[in-house]
């Protein structure tokens, strides 16, 4: 294991210290002599688990006492279609974002449900940018954006002032770096990536937005119902909840957000320089709009492509092929990936780049 490198996009790379006592508690919880993965739901044992893990969320976010903080089921896709349920009536109108291909499912659900105004869009260049120019109105219900574009690798690091309410999709860069958490009405992250192990997906919303809309919302579906059983309406997935509290523990003992961004920053900045230094690579992203967290490139002949990515394998490098609608490389460089990795991936592409450049 030591000497693979893993770029994975999600499910990801998470702290070695979360796999080790992860792996404990699935032999002998706690020293209860049980398994984590027998232990009931509604005993004291798995309580303990899911009362640390919202009070590490809101302690790392920093929210106020005006948020709710859950663990649901369904991935980050279910919100796409829970959002519109909970926050937009059929007559009102959301406000939304499309830049990216995740961002564009959102919208297609959001439609389900409600009028939609689109603010922008950069499909025209294949989502390679953020779009710019445009103004929440101020009628609307909310305005929905995707922190960062997991698959095209762009960022947003301009948000709107606005009173209207801010929806976030922030699956792929959640707890990457610092924000004003409380400027938004509800943020929504699948845990695979920052937060933990795929199963679970973090709800953050402030109580004030929920119960306006006059639609029936099926109970499973309602943020309300789920506040008012603690996240416990039904059997959660313990094993998923338990490894993001271990991920949030390991992130809170490391000095919390604003300690992993810096290296966060150092990460991305080394490799970013190393493609734009080196000719036989090319960055697919504005500059101004680059993702920290996902870094998509080509290669300026893609006859190499190929030679690259098996070079990439037989140095033990995984998950750096880029997703299947945009080609190319993508590294995924979250919380959990070491300075070690990226160094590894740089030497390797000059490497590269003196043989073939
Ligand atoms: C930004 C973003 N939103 C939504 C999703 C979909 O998440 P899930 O597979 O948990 O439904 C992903 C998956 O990678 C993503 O990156």
């Amino acid at each position: 294991m030591t000497n693979v490198h893993n770029f994975n996009s999600g499910p990801s790379i998470l702290p070695r210290e979360v796999y080790e006592e992860a792996s404990n508690a699935i032999l002998n919880f706690n020293n209860t002599g049980l398994s984590i993965l027998e232990i009931g739901h509604r005993t004291p044992l798995f309580e303990a688990v899911l009362h640390e893990a919202i009070a590490l969320v809101k302690e790392l976010m920093q929210l106020n006492d005006s948020y709710e903080v859950l663990f649901l089921h369904g991935g980050a896709s279910t919100q796409f279609f829970q959002v519109p349920m909970n926050l937009l009536d059929a007559s009102a109108t959301a406000a939304y974002l499309d830049c990216g291909t995740w961002g564009s499912k959102a919208i297609r659900e959001a439609k389900h449900f409600g009028q939609v105004h689109l603010l922008g869009s950069s499909k025209d260049k294949n989502y390679t940018y953020i779009p710019r120019g445009w103004r929440v109105p101020d009628h609307a219900a909310y305005c929905h954006i995707t922190s960062n574009n997991t698959i095209e690798g762009t960022q947003q690091h301009e948000w709107p002032e606005t009173d209207v309410p801010l929806v976030s999709d922030m699956s792929s860069d959640i707890l990457s770096r610092q924000l004003d958490f409380n400027r938004f009405g509800l943020i929504y992250a699948g845990a695979q990536k920052n937060i933990g192990a795929a199963g679970v997906n973090l709800v953050v919303v402030q109580r004030d937005l929920l119960g306006r809309v006059e639609r029936h919302i099926p109970t499973m579906l309602d943020y309300r119902q789920h506040i008012a059983n603690n996240s416990m309406l039904n059997t959660p997935p313990v094993f998923a909840v338990y490894v993001c509290m271990l991920t949030l523990r390991w992130l809170k003992k490391l000095g919390g957000i604003a300690a992993i961004e810096p290296v966060n920053q150092a990460k991305a900045a080394l490799l970013y320089d190393t493609l734009d230094r080196l000719p036989l690579f090319t960055p697919t992203v504005a500059r101004e709009d680059r993702s920290l967290m996902n870094v998509v490139w080509v290669m300026e002949e893609p006859a190499l492509e190929a030679e690259f990515l098996a070079l990439c394998k037989a140095e033990g490098m995984v998950g750096i092929r880029g997703h299947r609608s945009v080609g190319g490389f993508r590294a995924s460089l979250y919380n959990a990936l070491p300075m070690s990795s990226v160094e590894a991936l740089v030497q390797l592409m000059e490497h590269f780049a003196a043989k073939r450049g």
